[in-house]
């Protein structure tokens, strides 16, 4: 017969409580904040030739390509009111992703293809940035989204 330590079924409890308080936290922040929970997606070679795809009037792919010390396309025009998805791959080393503004924190890895959504709502010029230490030229590494008022007749 097995028994389990009164100590250890206390330590169980806690750690289920606490596993429970992380996923409540995800789940509360996705909704509150609208943020995107990135996934990992299987890996398709399509995905690591940089390029943007508009697929209607003002929803777009964007496959970025990070490699040192660079982002593939390093200028993504978008108009405002924009929602982009981000297919994000690494031809080299492990490089960030952090979009300024945008809670968008992701690690381009070789062999991997991670996606995220964002929409953006204000026009301006957001930063991305590499957060990852990849080398010497890690400090450079950036690319922008400019998002802009689409043109009135
Ligand atoms: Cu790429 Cu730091």
């Amino acid at each position: 017969m097995s028994v389990i330590d009164k100590s250890e079924k206390k330590v169980l409890m806690i750690s289920g409580v606490v596993i429970g308080l992380f996923i409540f936290s995800i789940l509360y922040a996705k909704d509150k904040y609208q943020s995107d929970v990135p996934e990992c997606i299987p890996f398709d070679k399509a995905y690591t030739e940089p390029r943007i795809n508009q697929i209607d009037e003002k929803t777009f792919q964007v496959f970025s390509v990070a490699s040192m010390w660079q982002f593939e396309p390093s200028e993504i025009y978008i108009p405002v009111g924009s929602e982009v998805d981000f297919y994000l791959s690494s031809k080299d080393v492990v490089h960030g992703f952090n979009i300024t503004e945008k809670n968008v924190n992701m690690m381009a890895v070789y062999g991997n293809i991670n996606k995220t959504t964002v929409r953006f709502d204000e026009p301006g010029v957001y930063k991305i940035t590499c957060h990852e230490y990849c080398g010497v030229g890690h400090e450079n590494m950036q690319a922008e989204v400019i998002v802009h008022q689409p043109q009135t007749k």
